[in-house]
């Protein structure tokens, strides 16, 4: 691939050719061809589809079409295979909130690559999973904190789940509408050792109790008083993908509240909002809240494959064996994403990244005010770099995000209901790069 040179990731936008350019196109096609239609969303659910054949010949005028193929990013900026130069408003679906690429993190993965690229998982540890744990613990937003590593949020999600059910020795778990805490399925049950199996063979699906998102703490005591098995609590402190939503002011005080009395674990997951992105380096300290756990991923690798989850030890204390550890994965603790963790770190903490999450944030949200009376707007709101604008309907929302793309703006419209348009940028985008943002969306907005 020819590098496109981007000599830093402050830049403003320029499009070239507008995307889907001639080799996005071409790619997209041979991409349709080689992989299975749901991951490839290029071909299979974007309105791309259709315009091009199997081998990649434009069929018909790809209008509305909003695929693109990355080759090179950068801090904020993003440029595709056509050579076009963006600012991504997603930060990578929350990665990158150091910004693409950080020197610090690339010298580290570096650094790192030249001792030790890969280990023997939890049998044998190595010096940056050592470091990291520490550093996680003195970061945990609660009180004598264990660290569980895992490979994705999903995977931390799962450990969630399951040291809840050990801790608790319920199965059950109340968990909330709207909500996204990944996708993963079922290889536990189908792997044969009773030891991994053993206590977590009562099906999810079974147990699985669900209340609207921020219903009132009552309901949330008479379910835990009524479904006696549930074990758990699972809550996103602010909805993620899903809708871009806050709770009412207090939820999650109160919900922690009504957990500690019925004795279930509450595990909240940071996954996306850890780290900085509201302006907080945890959204449930900023709530007053100590959960039992916490899930994060996502910023945390700096762009590399890392989660963990971070519990009180007497919770964490459940998984104590003396045989094998009986939830783990071949790349746990990758030695690469740990130093890029350590490194992104050092980055948020020396580049002030959570402060300045916040002072940049309340400005964005200044500049996004006039939008609110335009035509098919319903809502604006937003804290940190994580903001949301409401439509009336998908079809605009998925338009404002295919038109700011041809401004040179990767935004993702969606949620359950698809009607929302999230801006979730690096933490290090400049000043003037949010600017022509608000700008462009006050062009676009209401169209
Ligand atoms: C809140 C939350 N939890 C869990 C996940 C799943 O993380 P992963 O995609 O790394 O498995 C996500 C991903 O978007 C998320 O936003």
């Amino acid at each position: 691939m020819r590098s496109h040179g981007l000599e830093s990731g402050r830049l403003l936008p320029e499009i070239l050719t507008p995307p889907p350019g001639p080799r996005a196109r071409a790619m997209a096609g041979r991409l349709e061809a080689a992989e299975a239609p749901g991951i490839n969303t290029l071909a299979g659910s974007s309105p791309l589809r259709g315009a091009l054949s199997s081998t990649g010949q434009k069929t018909r005028a790809p209008s509305g079409a909003t695929a693109m193929l990355w080759a090179e990013a950068l801090g904020s900026n993003v440029v595709d295979v056509d050579g076009n130069r963006y600012v991504d408003l997603t930060a990578g679906f929350g990665v990158a909130a150091v910004g693409h690429r950080h020197p610090a993190v690339v010298s580290a993965v570096r650094e790192q690559a030249e001792q030790l690229v890969h280990g023997l998982g939890d049998v044998y540890a190595h010096p940056a999973r050592l470091e990291l744990a520490e550093r996680l613990c003195a970061l945990a937003p609660l009180p004598d904190p264990r660290v569980y590593f895992a490979v994705s949020g999903a995977d931390a999600v799962e450990i969630a789940l399951k040291t809840g059910r050990l801790h608790s020795g319920r199965p059950g778990v109340l968990a909330f509408d709207p909500a996204y805490h990944g996708t993963t399925l079922g290889a536990l049950a189908a792997t044969s050792r009773p030891a991994f199996r053993e206590p977590f063979t009562r099906p999810l699906e079974e147990v699985l109790h669900r209340l609207p998102y921020g219903a009132p703490a009552e309901r949330v005591q008479e379910i835990l008083e009524r479904q006696p098995d549930i074990g758990t609590c699972l809550v996103e402190p602010v909805i993620g993908r899903e809708a871009t939503r806050w709770p009412p002011p207090g939820w999650l005080e109160a919900l922690a509240e009504v957990c500690r009395r019925r004795e279930v674990v509450l595990a909240v997951d940071e996954i996306f909002t850890g780290f900085g992105r509201c302006g907080a380096w945890f959204v449930c300290r900023e709530a007053g809240v100590e959960p039992d756990l916490v899930c994060c991923g996502k910023a945390l690798g700096g762009g590399l494959p890392i989660a963990a989850v971070l519990g009180r030890k007497e919770v964490m204390d459940a998984w104590r064996s003396d045989g094998e550890a009986r939830h783990t994965a071949t790349f746990v603790a990758h030695p690469l994403a740990c130093a890029a963790a350590l490194a992104t770190l050092d980055v948020i903490e020396t580049e002030d990244l959570v402060v300045r999450a916040r002072t940049v944030g309340d400005r964005f949200g200044q500049a996004l005010e006039p939008l609110s009376n335009r035509p098919g707007v319903t809502d604006i709101r937003g804290q940190g770099l994580l903001w949301a604008i409401e439509l009336d309907s998908p079809n605009r929302a998925h338009t404002l995000s295919r038109n700011l793309l041809h401004r040179g703006l990767i935004a993702l419209a969606g949620g359950a209901s698809g009607t929302v348009l999230q801006i979730a940028p690096p933490l290090v985008i400049t000043a003037e790069q949010l600017d022509y943002a608000a700008a462009a969306l006050r062009d676009v907005v209401g169209e």
